[in-house]
């Protein structure tokens, strides 16, 4: 968990798909800090994106931590693919209708972090049968299945600080990640949740943004947000005022 300071996670799902090397050119001189794979097969969401192939070539394109986003009905017979395409995590959603402990288990004894991901009507109560299984709580922020979504607020202020009691153990590297609709606008409040990764996607890949630009602005902005929540609301004292104003 690294507090105060939160990390990035670059949603390609609205990069131009048909030129993925260059999206990771960008990514990784903007300076994200890994790169967020949203895996859809048509049946648990309405979307349909990439597979095991694609992650495996992106694998061999970028050094970035890749966290597979996995939006699919069946993630139970598919792991062995993702760990071999070289994900680092691997998140299933906690909706699916399988068994959910064996992936979670199988994730893990390949040496990858294993993420449950919730969707925004999804009570967070419904982890709470796999805790210890899992690193990551993906608590989404919109609904699943595509980019540039509106950011739900009530989901974020209700969810992601009691997420990061579903972590206790892995007090250590246990992550809460935010996905959906995450920017400049909503950074600060999902900073103030203690987030330990900020999914971002579409605010990333708007024609002519300066990607550096937008991933450090809302990179300060989270770690502002978390700052005042910290501080009760109070704007940090600078030293020099020696706290009394003066
Ligand atoms: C939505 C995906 C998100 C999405 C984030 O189903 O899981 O990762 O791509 O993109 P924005 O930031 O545009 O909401
Ligand atoms: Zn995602």
């Amino acid at each position: 968990m690294s507090v105060g300071r939160a990390s990035i996670a670059a949603s390609i799902l609205d990069a131009d798909l048909a030129d993925i090397g260059h999206a990771l050119r960008r990514l990784e001189r903007a300076g994200a800090d890994r790169v967020h794979l949203d895996v859809m097969d048509g049946h648990f969401v309405p979307n349909l994106t990439f597979g095991p192939r694609t992650i495996a070539s992106i694998r061999r394109r970028t050094r970035l931590p890749l966290d597979a986003h996995l939006m699919i009905a069946n993630p139970g017979r598919y792991i062995g693919d993702y760990v071999d395409a070289g994900c680092d995590s691997i998140t299933i959603h906690v909706e699916i209708d399988e068994p959910i402990a064996p992936t979670l288990e199988a994730i893990r004894s390949a040496g990858r972090r294993a993420g449950l991901a919730v969707k925004p009507a999804t009570a967070l109560a419904a982890l709470e049968p796999y805790v210890p299984l899992y690193d990551i709580v993906m608590v989404m922020t919109v609904e699943p299945g595509f980019g540039g979504q509106e950011f739900m607020r009530d989901v974020a202020i209700a969810k992601v600080r009691a997420a990061r009691d579903l972590l206790a153990h892995v007090p250590a590297d246990g992550e809460v990640h935010v996905d959906g609709g995450v920017n400049r606008e909503t950074a600060e409040l999902v900073g103030a949740q203690a987030t330990d990764v900020l999914v971002v996607g579409s605010a990333l890949f708007t024609t002519g943004c300066d990607m550096a630009r937008e991933i450090e602005l809302i990179r300060s902005l989270a770690a502002d947000g978390y700052r005042l929540a910290v501080d009760d609301g109070q704007p940090p004292v600078s030293p020099a005022t020696g706290g009394d104003g003066r």
